[in-house]
């Protein structure tokens, strides 16, 4: 039987929300971006490459371990990878598989062997089971994923990881240049650095992975109830050059005070509106930004 994969996620599998409620799942619209973009690839018979930069919270991991478990769980022999830059964000995002397999209707559960490292084996004892599995690897271990041979890999927050470009260079050989395989990169914005690199380079078409990037005012959460407010000249001009309503600029101002330590150039980086932005707000960027911003033309609010 063939399931289409947002009926399958959004009929069977639940996810944990911020407020720590278990839910259905319901593809968001950031979500829904991406679903599209990697439903466009695999109609065109390619494989699935997509480079991810991002706002923080807006619900990429969630989708990408729903799409890997799918995958994984309904069809035997696949191999599927997710590598994050640190122990707690790989159990994280090892939790969500497990709570997908915890709450799938009996009758979908595959087969299980017991492991103890962070994998999920689809399998009997015997080895009639499907032999997939999904496995939770922490960027910088030990040899990471040089043995496996993967389908899917989901490289999460790649811009925090140490030797990005080692450990991606060993990495990317494990996938196969097959249509039916899938690689997710995805990170907010760390400044000039690797992940900048494999950005540029899609988005110069020099490398194969597409590029989506995904602003914060995307996610419809990302508002607070409001009164009346008066808007300084920033908050005007990006009200009208993003369209945005006032509950988003309340939320704006909220998150600046309490999650950006009062720095707009934090949020600008954590919460960018367009590319350029998320890049240049980190101080790491030697160049004077007045002047790139110039030269590329677009207008940013320092
Ligand atoms: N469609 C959704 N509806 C409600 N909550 C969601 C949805 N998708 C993700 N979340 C929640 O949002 C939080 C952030 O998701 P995550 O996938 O880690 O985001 P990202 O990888 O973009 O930073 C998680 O707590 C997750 O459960
Ligand atoms: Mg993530």
């Amino acid at each position: 039987m063939i399931i289409n994969t947002k009926k399958y996620i959004e009929e069977f599998l639940k996810i944990k929300t911020k407020d720590s409620e278990i839910i259905p799942f319901k593809l968001n619209k950031p979500q829904l971006k991406l679903y599209d973009l990697l439903k466009r690839q695999s109609e065109a018979g390619k494989p699935q490459r997509v480079i991810i930069l991002k706002a923080r919270q807006m619900g990429f991991s969630t989708l990408t371990e729903a799409i890997l478990f799918k995958r994984t769980a309904t069809k035997a022999n696949v191999n599927s990878g997710i590598i994050a830059h640190k122990d707690d964000a790989t159990t994280n995002l090892f939790n969500m598989s497990k709570l997908f397999l915890e709450e799938l209707p009996e009758q979908l559960k595959p087969k299980t062997k017991a492991s103890n490292a962070k994998e999920i084996i689809f399998d009997d004892r015997d080895g009639n089971g499907l032999r997939s599995k999904v496995k939770c690897m922490t960027a910088g271990g030990d040899g990471i994923g040089r043995s496996d041979t993967f389908q899917n890999l989901h490289l999460s927050e790649v811009s925090s990881w140490t030797h990005a470009k080692e450990i991606l260079d060993g990495l990317l050989q494990a996938v196969p240049n097959k249509p039916n395989t899938l690689i997710i990169i995805e990170s907010t914005a760390k400044g000039y650095d690797y992940f900048k690199e494999l950005w540029d380079k899609a988005c110069d078409g020099e490398n194969d992975f597409e590029p989506l990037f995904c602003a914060w005012w995307e996610l419809d959460e990302y508002r607070l109830p409001c009164g009346e407010l008066e808007l300084t000249e920033e908050e005007q001009e990006l009200k009208a050059l993003y369209n945005l309503d006032n509950e988003q600029i309340a939320w704006r101002r909220w998150c600046i005070r309490n999650n950006c330590g009062n720095d707009v150039n934090t949020f600008k980086q954590e919460y960018p509106s367009c590319p350029e932005e998320a890049f240049l707000a980190s101080g790491e960027c030697i160049f004077d930004k007045d002047i790139i911003v110039s030269q590329i033309g677009f207008h940013i609010f320092f």
